[in-house]
């Protein structure tokens, strides 16, 4: 199960490890909230703080990582180069807020709570929502990856 919904995840998995895990994920996702526009590390699900080093040695272009730090968990987007883009996907369905998750396959993020879709830019692919899914800005560096609430400088158009 790869599912972020924190609905799904405290109805259908609260007690088993998997449960544990992403109940830890959630919790993190919360206690490290930062909505003052000050850039945050980003980290894995772990709690772990992400460097680009790390993030393209684990990942090609086309990949979306999830990350956390804010107030709501992002996926960072890897572009050609391979490099880290200097904006990131809000992982948070506009519709109700669920949390959405990455269909590699099918190449849409996708909601488990109503099933809307977005595409790789996070447009709206398929309903109900009707706004695209939310831009972060990521700022990279030799050390570590920065999120901001921040209007991010580029874009998924460019
Ligand atoms: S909350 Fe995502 S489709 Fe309804």
């Amino acid at each position: 199960m790869s599912s972020w919904n924190r609905r799904t995840f405290l109805k259908y998995s609260a007690g088993s490890a998997i449960g544990t895990v992403a109940l830890g994920w959630l919790a993190g996702c919360q206690g490290e909230s930062v909505d003052s526009g000050q850039p945050t590390p980003a980290r894995d699900e772990a709690g772990t703080p992400l460097t680009a080093e790390a993030v393209l040695g684990a990942n090609a272009p086309g990949d979306f990582v999830p990350a956390q730090g804010l107030a709501e968990p992002v996926f960072l987007v890897i572009t050609e180069g391979p490099a880290v883009a200097g904006y990131g996907l809000s992982a948070v369905c506009s519709h109700r807020q669920c949390v959405v998750d990455w269909d590699a396959a099918a190449q849409q993020f996708v909601c488990p709570c109503h099933d809307s879709r977005f595409d790789t830019t996070g447009a709206v692919a398929q309903g109900p929502a009707t706004e695209p899914l939310g831009l972060v800005s990521v700022i990279t560096t030799d050390e570590q990856i920065l999120l901001s609430n921040e209007p991010p400088a580029e874009s998924p158009q460019g």
